[in-house]
């Protein structure tokens, strides 16, 4: 497995995004993250831990892969935030954007819910891959079009505890489904 992103490197870009973040909205505003599973949840706790001032959060799970590495196109709703989304400021923290259909669709169903403001936080991007032409307002890395996981990605449940972002190649991938299929 090769090293793409050092936990040194995600520290670092986890702390600026917040910082970036926190400037988009008035200082006395309350920002309510919510959280996209599974994927999105050490991401959400670094970046908590690092935004100054008001802040709530809240979970959301979304079906997008099976087993493979490739998004189905289909999306379906597994599990609904808790609390209102009324008059707050809305902010997804995804782990990656990929073809966009997952994002898409998941700010279609908030945007709804009228929200004061909504925008999206994604540690990873990968533009290549983009089928649909989703707003990310925050992005921590471009990366190009590899399988990647830790960090809270997987691939079939597997490497989520990593603490550095890594490229999966067919070696680790072996014993699981073929991860091109
Ligand atoms: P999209 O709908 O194609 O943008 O896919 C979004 C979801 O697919 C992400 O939230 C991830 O859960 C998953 N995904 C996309 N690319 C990767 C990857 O390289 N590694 C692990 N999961 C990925
Ligand atoms: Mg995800």
């Amino acid at each position: 497995m090769q090293v793409l992103l050092t936990r040194e490197q995600i520290e670092r870009r986890v702390q600026e995004l917040a910082a970036e973040i926190r400037r988009d909205y008035p200082e006395d505003e309350e920002i309510h993250l919510v959280c996209v599973l599974k994927g999105g949840f050490v991401f959400l706790s670094d970046l908590v831990r690092c935004l100054h001032g008001r802040v709530t959060l809240d979970f959301i799970a979304l079906s997008s892969y099976g087993k493979g590495t490739q998004s189905s196109g289909e999306v379906r709703l597994l599990k609904d935030v808790d609390h209102a989304l009324e008059g707050r400021h809305v902010v997804i923290v995804e782990d990656i954007v990929d073809t966009g259909l997952t994002l898409h669709y998941l700010q279609e169903i908030l945007r709804a819910r009228s929200p004061k403001s909504l925008r999206t936080v994604c540690l990873l991007s990968k533009p290549s891959r983009r089928q649909i032409d989703v707003r990310v307002d925050y992005i921590g890395f471009s990366i190009e079009d590899r399988f990647v996981v830790g960090y809270g990605l997987d691939f079939d449940e597997r490497y989520r505890e990593l603490p550095y972002i890594a490229v999966l190649d067919g070696e680790d991938a072996a014993g699981a489904a073929d991860p091109r299929s």
